[in-house]
């Protein structure tokens, strides 16, 4: 299967699964309910779940394990972005070209459906049927999942990021900013589905590495788009960086110094990925869709 295929399939089958584990929600708060399915299903281009199978791929791991972290790392994820959004932290109204989750519903709804959200991703980890070599490591997978969630990670990255709004950051500070908000769940997909592997520790270190860089590089583009993108392909509001003050790599240094490090990025992360004794030509070409994305 090419590239763009297994994209597809990915998206697919991470979609099928989300809405069959909405499906299964009992319907005692419908409202909710729906505010949930439409922060997870309506679009996404699960890059986090793509990651997972490619890394998940060159280990063998079963399928069945990349689902489930994919489906858990979707929530945390769908759930950062309808908190992101309310009015208390980027008040934005646009996410996939559909209405905001506190805009289609209300802020009360929105709070809870996030809420609601990070602990089914939880819930996902701990009982959705695995193989027998992730049964045991239920826990493990818990843990890093709660720490790259956390004050640890992605909300201690946006607590940086809104605390640094409307001030200047040096560039050290916006690096682990970006690393925190963005870069921590993406480094959990490696983090979790390494762990089920049978792999060297050197190894497992080289796909966490990796995952960083492109953790960081994936945040740094979306800076850049947020600048010159089209509003119409992200499906976002463009230019709301600028508007709100927001720490930024082309506000901090510059468009043409951003993509410098970008690219310099970019070839980190091959270099990680070349120390690697596995078949890592996909996520090359991962690699390559994460930085030059336009969407
Ligand atoms: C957007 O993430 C927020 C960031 C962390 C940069 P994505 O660009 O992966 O959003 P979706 O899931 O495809 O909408
Ligand atoms: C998002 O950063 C980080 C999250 C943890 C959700 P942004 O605020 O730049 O994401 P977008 O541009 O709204 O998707
Ligand atoms: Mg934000
Ligand atoms: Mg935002
Ligand atoms: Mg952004």
């Amino acid at each position: 299967m090419n590239f763009d295929a297994l994209r597809q399939q990915v998206k697919q089958q991470t979609d099928e699964g989300l809405l069959a584990l909405i499906d299964s929600l009992p319907s005692h708060a419908p409202s909710l309910k729906q505010a949930m399915q439409h922060a997870l299903l309506v679009g996404g281009k699960r890059m986090r779940p793509l990651l997972t199978h490619l890394i998940g791929n060159a280990l063998d791991i079963p399928r069945q394990d990349q689902l489930v972290i994919s489906m858990a790392i979707e929530c945390i994820h769908a759930y950062s972005l309808v908190h992101d959004d309310l009015p208390a932290m980027d008040d934005d109204a646009l996410r996939r070209g559909q209405p905001t989750c506190h805009i289609k519903f209300d802020e009360a709804t929105a709070i809870l459906a996030g809420d609601a959200l990070q602990t089914l991703a939880f819930s996902i980890l701990a009982e959705h049927p695995v193989s027998a070599q992730a049964e045991g490591q239920r826990a493990k997978l818990v843990a890093i999942l709660a720490r790259a969630s956390g004050y640890e990670g992605m909300c201690g990255g946006q607590a940086i990021d809104l605390s640094a709004t409307g001030q200047s950051i040096d560039i050290n500070t916006l690096r682990r900013l970006h690393q925190l908000k963005t870069g921590a769940l993406l480094s959990a997909c490696a983090e979790m589905i390494t762990l089920v592997a049978d792999i060297k520790d050197s190894d497992r270190q080289h796909f966490i590495t990796f995952s960083r860089i492109i953790g960081l590089a994936f945040q740094v583009q979306d800076d850049i788009l947020d600048v010159e993108g089209d509003a119409q392909l992200l499906g976002k509001p463009q230019g709301s960086d600028e508007a709100l003050g927001k720490n930024t790599f082309p506000a901090l240094i510059g468009m043409d110094q951003a993509k410098q490090e970008l690219a310099r990025l970019h070839e980190e992360a091959l270099q990680a990925l070349a120390s690697l004794p596995y078949n890592t030509e996909y996520l090359s070409a991962f690699t390559d869709l994460m930085v030059n994305r336009r969407h």
